[in-house]
C-alpha cells in the first residue's frame, strides 16, 4: 500500500537520538515514509540511489545482530558508501577515547553516524564532536528509537491502528532501552500501556511516564491487544533479581496455553529471544507472533530514518 506523504511537512530533526524529542506528527511521518520504503523492498530490484552521495559509519561498541545488519542493509539498499567499526577490532582496545575515535572518523568526511554504545548519552555526546547526522542504535539502558519505531510500524501493519490500542510490555523493564523508547512514543500516540514483570525489575515511579503497572501476567493478557515480551538483560543486571529462569518463565513467560485462553492478542519481541524463558518456543513460532515481521519492517523504518535525516531529497518513487 502506498501511503500519501504530506509533502508540505518539513521534517524538523537533524538527528535521531531518542523519541523524547519527536512529536506524534514526527513519529507518524517516519512510519508513513517507511510504508513506501517497504514497498521498494518488495520490488524485484530493491535498490534506490537516495543516499548515493553519502558516506555512513556504523559505530558499534556493543554486540548486535539485527540492528547492525538492518542498518547496514538499509544503507546499501539506498546506495550509500558504508564503513563499519566495532570496538573489539579497533584502536578502542588500545585505549583511544570515543571523542578521538569520532574526530578521526569525521576527518574522513563522513555524513552520517549510526552508534550503539553501552553508555547512555553517547550519541548526544557525538553530536557535539562532529557535524554529521547521528542516529542512536541503542545507548545503554536509555533509548533505542529505531526499535520503537519499527515496533509501532509492525503494530499498525497488523492491527490497522495505534490510537487507543492496549499494549502490555512484559519483563525486565528497568534495564530495557526498548521499553523506554516505546513508552515515550506509545503514550504520545494515545496508546494505553501496562508494564508487567518482577517487582525487582520495575523502576520506582515509572507511572509518572503515563503507564500503569501490573504483576499479574494473565490479567494483562486478557486485557491487551498486543503483548511485547522483553529479554532479561543479564549483561546489565548485577544478578539476583529473580530466583531462576525457570521460575521467571512460570510467572512471566507467555505460554502455549495462553494463546488458547486469550485468543486475541498479538505477540511481539525485539529479539534476541531466549526460548523457554520469555516465550515458550511454540509461542515464538505461532502465526500470532509478528517477530519476523518486526525484523523486515526494521529495514524499512531505518531506510526512512536515514532518508529523512539525510535531508530528504530523492525519496521513494
Ligand atoms: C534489543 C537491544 O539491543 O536493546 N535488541 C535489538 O536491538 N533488537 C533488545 C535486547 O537486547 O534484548
Amino acid at each position: 500500500m502506498t501511503v500519501r506523504i504530506d509533502e508540505a511537512y518539513e521534517f524538523p530533526h537533524r538527528h535521531l537520538l531518542g523519541l523524547r524529542d519527536y512529536s506524534s506528527r514526527d513519529i507518524l511521518h517516519v512510519l508513513d515514509q517507511a510504508s513506501n520504503f517497504l514497498e521498494i523492498l518488495n520490488r524485484p530490484i530493491p535498490k534506490i540511489p537516495t543516499l548515493r552521495d553519502k558516506t555512513i559509519v556504523n559505530l558499534f561498541y556493543e554486540n548486535s545482530t539485527r540492528t547492525r545488519l538492518s542498518f547496514e542493509l538499509a544503507q546499501k539498499r539506498m546506495g550509500a558508501d558504508v564503513v563499519n567499526f566495532s570496538s573489539s577490532s579497533s584502536s578502542v582496545s588500545k585505549g583511544e577515547t570515543l571523542r578521538d575515535t569520532i574526530r578521526n572518523i569525521e576527518s574522513m568526511k563522513i555524513d552520517m553516524v549510526v552508534v550503539r554504545h553501552p553508555s547512555p548519552g553517547a550519541p548526544h555526546f557525538i553530536t557535539r564532536c562532529v557535524e554529521a547526522a547521528v542516529l542512536n542504535a541503542g545507548d545503554g539502558a536509555h533509548e533505542h528509537p529505531t526499535q520503537a519505531l519499527l515496533d509501532l510500524f509492525s503494530i499498525r501493519q497488523r492491527t490497522g491502528r495505534l490510537e487507543g490500542l492496549k499494549v502490555v510490555i512484559i519483563g525486565d523493564i528497568s534495564h530495557s532501552r526498548v521499553v523506554r523508547s516505546n513508552i515515550i512514543a506509545m503514550t504520545r500516540l494515545g496508546m494505553e500501556v501496562v508494564l508487567c514483570g518482577p517487582r525487582t525489575m520495575m523502576p520506582l515511579f515509572v507511572e509518572e511516564m503515563g503507564v500503569r503497572v501490573s504483576y499479574h501476567l494473565e490479567e494483562c493478557l486478557e486485557w491487551c491487544d498486543v503483548a511485547m515480551a522483553l529479554r532479561i538483560q543479564l549483561e546489565r543486571q548485577g544478578g539476583g533479581l529473580f530466583p531462576s529462569q525457570r521460575e521467571y518463565h512460570e510467572r512471566f513467560g507467555i505460554k502455549k496455553r495462553h494463546l488458547k485462553e486469550f485468543p486475541h492478542f498479538v505477540i511481539m519481541h525485539p529479539g534476541p529471544i531466549n526460548r523457554g524463558v520469555e516465550l515458550e518456543s511454540e509461542v515464538a513460532d505461532d502465526p500470532r507472533a509478528i517477530i519476523l515481521n518486526q525484523v523486515t519492517n526494521g529495514l524499512a523504518v531505518r531506510m526512512a530514518s536515514l532518508y529523512l535525516l539525510s535531508g530528504g531529497k530523492r525519496g521513494p518513487s
